[in-house]
This record gives structure tokens, sequence and C-alpha cells, in this order.
């Protein structure tokens, strides 16, 4: 049967998975809700969105995202409070990059209304699947791909927004071990790294493989040019305390705009902690290891949230930081999960409720 919500066509699923979810041991994106939020976009124009039953795609082997890899996506979390009213964080932010993303991936831009009124359509039927249980959250991704026909290398004319949902408790068991790498680079100048596209995380397997031998969970990405600059980590900015500063690199072309960056640096700011967004060398944070200064490195990003870096490796050596009581991280991830959750005032305007 079809239902009608917000122009989004809804047709429900005849049965649901959801007795099978053990949702007091959630791992991260590894099971998916009953439906989906599905919008295409042919003749030139995107069609309305459709709330479907969760199920496999078809797609023919000429489709252009097999060869040419236009392929763009996003991660977002819906929360719900402990009076079962579900909340999102920021969504126009994850609207607004999903469509900067587009624009350089040569894809069609997204109308506000299919990405909003669809997630929230897809939220109200899927509602009984956003866990409650503290550090779990509903995981959303939206994604977008080119579905159009061709081996000619140029943009698709077919394209197929997707909205998937998976609840997921955290990211990361524990603390993070990172190395800095001085060999491979993320992202180049001019190129698509600001951009959240497929082809940026596949280049980051091999490398980071390569450090997981050797014991390292995640990798630091450094500049392109001398691996001289810290810039971003697999799927979280960085952040870096040296005495009481915190420091984290400006976005460019080769950083991902991180939504929890701005985010964090925003309360910092409120919290009276000293933030300075500059260009941050290896050099310096070795130094700072080596005499003290070091305080604190962590990871900023949605589905990680603030995490605790325990230790980096630079050319072979291991600089452990130190327990601290009063971390900047522990302070941060309280007051953004606790605007997040509905436990603190927000006096940012970032929750947005999902009605
Ligand atoms: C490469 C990269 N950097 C940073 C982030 C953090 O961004 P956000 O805080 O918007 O999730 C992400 C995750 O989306 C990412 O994939």
């Amino acid at each position: 049967m079809e239902a009608v919500m917000n122009n989004v066509t809804i047709e429900k699923a005849k049965t649901s998975k959801i007795k099978d979810v053990d949702f007091d041991n959630l791992s991260f994106g590894s099971i998916f809700t009953d439906h989906m939020l599905v919008c295409d976009y042919k003749n030139g124009q995107w069609q309305a969105p459709k709330v479907v039953p969760y199920q496999p795609i078809t797609l023919d082997p000429s489709s252009k995202i097999f060869h040419y890899g236009q392929s763009i996506f996003e991660g977002m979390k819906a929360y719900k409070d402990e009076s079962g009213s579900v909340w999102l964080f920021r969504p126009l932010e994850n609207f607004k990059r999903l469509n900067k993303s587009a624009k350089r991936m040569a894809m069609p831009e997204l109308p506000e209304s299919s990405f909003m009124d669809g997630l929230t359509a897809l939220l109200q039927v899927d509602s009984d699947w956003i866990p409650q249980s503290a550090g779990s959250s509903l995981y959303i991704r939206p994604f977008m791909f080119a579905s159009g026909n061709g081996f000619h290398a140029s943009p698709a004319d077919e394209y197929k927004f997707i909205i998937a949902l998976a609840p997921s408790g955290s990211y990361f068991s524990g603390k993070v071990k990172v190395l800095i790498e001085k060999q491979y680079s993320r992202a180049a100048n001019g190129g698509v790294g600001f951009a959240k596209t497929g082809g940026n995380y596949a280049g980051q397997f091999y490398p980071t493989r390569l450090a997981a031998e050797k014991g390292y969970q995640q990798v630091i990405w450094t500049d392109d040019n001398n691996h001289e600059f810290i810039e971003e980590a697999g799927a979280m900015n960085v952040f870096i305390r040296i005495n009481d500063t915190l420091l984290t690199a400006p976005t460019n072309d080769r950083i991902l705009d991180g939504i929890t960056r701005k985010s964090i640096l925003d309360i910092a700011e409120d919290e009276g902690i000293k933030t300075e967004i500059r260009k941050v060398s290896v050099k310096e944070v070795v130094e700072a290891a080596k005499n003290g200064s070091l305080k604190e490195m962590f990871g900023a990003g949605t589905a990680a949230v603030v995490s605790p870096i325990s230790a980096f490796g630079y050319e072979g050596v291991d600089y452990d930081l130190p327990e601290l009581e009063d971390s900047y991280a522990a302070l941060l991830k309280k007051r953004i999960t606790d605007i997040q959750y509905n436990r603190a005032e927000d006096k940012f305007g970032w929750r947005h409720e999902v009605v």
C-alpha cells in the first residue's frame, strides 16, 4: 500500500527485520533498516523521492559509476532523546556539502526539499530503528552515483540519490594509535580532496592497510607537497593541543570541511579555550611531544564523534600522549553530544527536530 507524506511516496515493507537486531550490541554501519529513500535523476531533472523497502539495486554493467567513479556521499546521525523525540545535527550543512561534492564531480545538484523531506519521511517510517542506548545512534548515509550507461568517459545522464540507515554503536572501540604519513598522499591541490567522493576513500585503503600492519589504526595525512603539515585522518579532522592552545589545519581544497570540526571550534571558543586555525607542522608536533608541551591529539567527525589519539608514529618512532584528567577531548565530546542528544541547551541553534 502506498501513502504520501510531504510529496514523498511511501511504500512500506511487508515484514520488518527489527526483531532480529540486538540493539545492546550494535557495531558500526553493518545492519540496515527496513526502508530506504530513492530519488532518480533522468531527462535532465530530479524525479519525486520515494521511500521503498530496503533492497538491492540492479545496474547495467556499463553504468558509469563502475568505470568513472562518479559517486558522492554524506554521513549524518539521528539521535533519540529520553522522551523519544528524534533530532538531527546541522542537517543543512550535510545537504550543502553534498551539492558541493556533486558540483565538483560534474553531477546534478539535488533540491533541498528532496533531501530534507525525503530524509524526514524515511526517519518517520523507520523511527523504531533509532537506538536510545548511550553512545548509539542511527547512522544516515545519503549517497548519489552515476546510474547512466555507456563507456564514453564523460558524465552520465542518469543518477540515483539514495538514503540508507544503519543503527550503530561507536566507530572506534578505544583510543586510536595513528601514523603520520610520509610517503602517500590523500589529496592534491586542485583535486577532489574537499569532496566526499568514493575515490578519496579507496585511495586511502592501501596506505592504511600498510599502517595497520605496523599496529596503527589510522593514517594522519600530510600535505602532498613535502609531507610537512598535518591535514586530516581517514574520516576525521584532526585537533592538536599544545600547552592550552587547540590547533587545527585550515580547510582547503585537499581537506574535508568537517561539520564536527567547525562545531568543536565554536564550542571551544564558547568554553574560553584558545584556538588557532593554522598550518601545523609535523616538526612542531614532534618537538612538542619531546618537550612535553603536546597535551592531546584527537580526531573529530560524525561517525567517530571525538576520538582521542593515544600515540602517533613518525619516521619509525612512536610518541605516546599523556593521559589527562581534564582533557579538552572529553569536555568537547560531552558538550557536542549533549546538544546532539537534547540533553543541554542548544545556544547555537544546531539541533533540528524530526517531526
Ligand atoms: C575525510 C574526512 N574528514 C573529516 C570528516 C569529518 O566530517 P564531519 O564532521 O562533517 O562528519 C569526514 C567524515 O565525514 C571525512 O570523511
